[in-house]
């Protein structure tokens, strides 16, 4: 996962650090915000030969294991079948076609797996990386029982669209992705049931657990007064929400695993808007809270 444009933001952080205000040299302007977008774009939209050898879309359900909060697998293995998985940025959807893999075709990895009847998984992608494996497994499941959707971002969906969901996953996807970090939190928790979890990752942000010297931040927050913000500071003044991290310092970059249950209907989440954004996988992005 390496990012494509960092010696820009490097520029915003130096002069963030120092103190200084919009001393961009004329030789290094900021990355235009839509520019990077469209750039962005681009990046998700890559075929074959093209797609960059760290843009990872097909991990497995123990890829998944290894990279979300603890609780995940326990959870996955406790659903029923009445119960609904949404995997946001899912590239191939491989983790819910490990999870419904069938008997004779099963992943190495059986421990988020328990024997029985499975929940119904929807997997949604930016781009279309649905593979033959996928139909052949969805039609013989039937009825609906996963689902792959793409060619829309997590906010072009009404909830009708989705319906609600007992786990939320995302690895490497929206959360890490979007340019719109405090809406992605709120539609995700608008889908969840009460009692539901979202588990999830970020890498390169400020640690719960404190910092590690010389890190190479992805993913930075600052208050309205435009101090550094922790990413579960900021989620643990959301509403109705409970939200555990798991900071992992020791990890090539320092990653946040992060689960939210949502235990009560009114949710909220504090605003923030996008300052900086520089097209990556993953993208460099800077957050401000909104006053
Ligand atoms: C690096 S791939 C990760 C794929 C998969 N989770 C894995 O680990 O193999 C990023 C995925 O996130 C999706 N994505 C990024 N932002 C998204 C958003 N706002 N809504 C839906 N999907 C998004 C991309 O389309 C792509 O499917």
């Amino acid at each position: 996962m390496w990012n494509t444009a960092p010696t820009s933001l490097a520029v915003v952080i130096v002069v963030g650090l120092l103190g200084l205000t919009a001393a961009w040299p004329q030789e290094s302007a900021p990355p235009r915000i839509d520019e990077e977008i469209a750039k962005q774009e681009k990046i998700f939209q890559r075929r074959g030969a093209d797609v960059p050898g760290g843009y990872i879309t097909n991990r497995g359900l123990s890829g998944y294991a290894e990279l979300l909060p603890s609780g995940f697998c326990d959870a996955l293995g406790r659903l029923g079948s009445s119960d609904r998985w949404l995997d946001i940025g899912a590239g191939a959807g491989q983790a819910i076609l490990d999870y419904h893999a069938a008997q004779d075709d099963a992943p190495s990895d059986q421990k988020c797996v328990r024997p029985g009847p499975k929940a119904r998984a929807v997997a949604i992608s930016i781009e279309n990386r649905e593979t033959d494996k996928w139909r052949e497994r969805a039609a013989s499941l039937g009825d609906d029982r996963i689902r792959y959707l793409s060619g829309k971002r997590l906010r072009q969906y009404s909830p009708d669209e989705l319906g609600n969901f007992q786990i939320i996953t995302d690895v490497f996807g929206g959360f890490t992705y979007t340019e719109d970090l405090s809406g992605f939190v709120e539609r995700v928790l608008r889908l969840l049931e009460i009692g539901g979890a979202f588990y999830t990752l970020v890498p390169g942000v400020h640690l719960e657990g404190g910092d590690k010297l010389g890190t190479w931040y992805l993913t930075e927050l600052e208050n309205a007064a435009g101090r550094p913000e922790k990413v579960c500071s900021w989620l643990k003044k959301a509403t109705c929400v409970q939200v555990i991290c798991e900071s992992k310092s020791d990890w090539k970059r320092p990653t946040e695993l992060i689960n939210i249950r949502k235990v009560c209907s009114d949710t909220s989440v504090p605003r923030m808007k996008l300052v900086e954004f520089a097209a990556g996988y993953p993208p460099d992005r800077r957050f401000q809270v909104e006053p």
